[in-house]
């Protein structure tokens, strides 16, 4: 097999990549449902400590799984695994999770484009909070418009794909990434300068530790998992593509530094908005969606700041499914020497599929259950309770027990000042033992954690 010469370009571009996967739907659309539902501020600090205890470890695991072996999800762990097949078997998890994800993710990506579209026509004159879930429901019902969004939505990843992954995901996320972050300070500033910002504000940072349920711990590590792209191996290929100077504990704490940084952004202009408007920060999945428009009409150029906010969740998800995509794309490239072309179209057929089931799934299938279960809500829940978890435990064992502690730690060290030199008990290799002890240890049990609870939850 010919070695993949794919690089990334620069170590601004890396950083644009990945806080571009990092940051989608799950810190603009998921986090604030989520910490609306689950008592914000507490939901908040938790998920802030998560991310630092768990998150970070496990993006350095599959940092090293990936520029160890230099090559897509499924020889990446063939390659490492030495004469044990059975790891050959976890990269398959990850492709099958990627695409399945890719599926459902797309469907609400696509609901943006129509959202854009909504703000600046109106959203068909709909303007009180009933009036607008009306709005919502004829619209997710309906036969072919969602579906041609998510199609839209599906060919422009398509379109940026094939462009390569230096000109095209490193190219578009290095001009995306400083934009969606220009635009949520603008939103942040026009937030903070509501009548009752101060209330919104109270409701995101003034935690009320009574709210810590168990049930509240456990979904805040679905968040941070789904949050920083983990658990399937997106990381893992995309670091394939790291040069071997790259430091891998600095870029994954600058991406889960940006990318709370980014969900609490998201938090700052949401929460303020609904108390100001007198919304429920609880009204979970709907919230993005019903009651930030019924915030933008009654607001001076609502319409305006309606399209931007649509037109910013879109950015943000696009740059996240370009990695779901790459996944499938670089192990068709590397195993079948497909073209590029041909792997994205490819995985782009079988998406256009799985999406429209998906997307249908609100309307003319909505009947069609499987363990109770639409298809949207199969592939959402089968993917973040059991697949995700899956193979977050699986790169953690491998990385905190399988490969030799030597590779981790030369992994760690390289592009620091610690390569190369002796041994010392400098603040690095203090964080990379801390790192390993997070692989061995805590992150397996936490994972567990979550996957039990996945399983359990009625
Ligand atoms: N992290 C992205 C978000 O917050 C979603 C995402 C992109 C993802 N790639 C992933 C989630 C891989 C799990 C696995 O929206």
């Amino acid at each position: 097999m010919k070695e993949k010469k794919t690089q990334f370009a620069s170590r601004l571009g890396v950083i644009a990549v990945m806080v571009g996967t990092a940051v989608g739907l799950g810190n603009i659309w998921r986090f604030p449902y989520e910490a609306g539902a689950n008592g914000g501020a507490a939901f908040m600090l938790l998920n802030f400590v998560l991310v630092f205890l768990l998150g970070v470890p496990l993006i350095c695991g599959e940092f090293i799984i990936g520029r160890g072996s230099g090559v897509n999800v499924r020889q990446a762990f063939a390659r490492l695994g030495g004469k044990n097949r059975g790891w050959g078997l976890v990269g398959y998890i990850g492709i099958a999770s990627s695409v399945l994800i890719l599926s459902f993710y797309s469907v609400i990506a696509g609901w943006t484009i129509e959202y854009f579209v909504e703000s600046i026509t109106g959203f068909s004159g709909a303007t009180t909070t009933v009036e607008l879930h009306e709005n919502f429901e004829r619209f997710v019902s309906s036969d072919w418009r969602p579906v041609m969004w998510t199609w839209i939505f599906l060919g422009c990843n398509f379109l940026i794909l094939i462009r390569g992954v230096q000109k095209g995901i490193e190219r578009l996320s290095s001009i995306f990434m400083p934009v969606l972050f220009l635009l949520l300070i603008v939103f942040c500033i026009h937030s903070l300068m509501l009548p009752e910002a101060g209330e919104g504000l109270k409701f995101l940072f003034a935690p009320d530790f009574s709210c810590l349920t168990p049930k509240v711990v456990l979904s805040a590590m679905g968040q941070v998992f789904f949050s920083l792209s983990l658990g399937l191996g997106a990381l893992i290929t995309y670091a394939s593509y790291f040069k071997q100077e790259t430091p891998l504990v600095k870029t994954a704490a600058v991406t889960a530094i940006l990318d709370l940084l980014i969900a609490i952004l998201a938090g700052v202009i949401i929460f303020p908005a609904v108390f100001s408007f007198h919304q429920e920060p609880t009204a979970g999945p709907r919230l993005v969606f019903e009651v930030l428009p019924s915030i933008f009409v009654g607001m001076p150029y609502g319409q305006v700041w309606a399209a931007l906010f649509f037109l910013l969740l879109f950015l943000a998800s696009l740059t996240s499914t370009l990695s779901m995509f790459e996944i499938f794309v670089a192990y068709l490239e590397q195993e079948f020497g497909l073209s590029r072309f041909k792997a994205v179209s490819v995985n782009l057929l079988i998406a256009l599929v799985l999406s429209a089931l998906c997307s249908a799934s609100f309307g003319t299938l909505s009947g069609f259950r499987i363990f109770g279960l639409t298809i949207f809500e199969l592939f959402d829940n089968f993917t973040s309770n059991i697949l995700l978890p899956i193979g977050g435990l699986l790169i953690a064992l491998f990385v905190g027990w399988k490969l030799p502690k030597s590779l981790v730690m030369k992994e760690l060290e390289k592009g620091t000042r610690l390569q190369g030199g002796a041994p010392g008990r400098s603040g690095s290799s203090f964080v990379n033992e801390a790192i390993l002890l997070s692989l061995r240890y805590f992150a397996p049990l936490c994972i567990l954690l979550i996957f039990l609870w996945g399983l359990l939850k009625p």
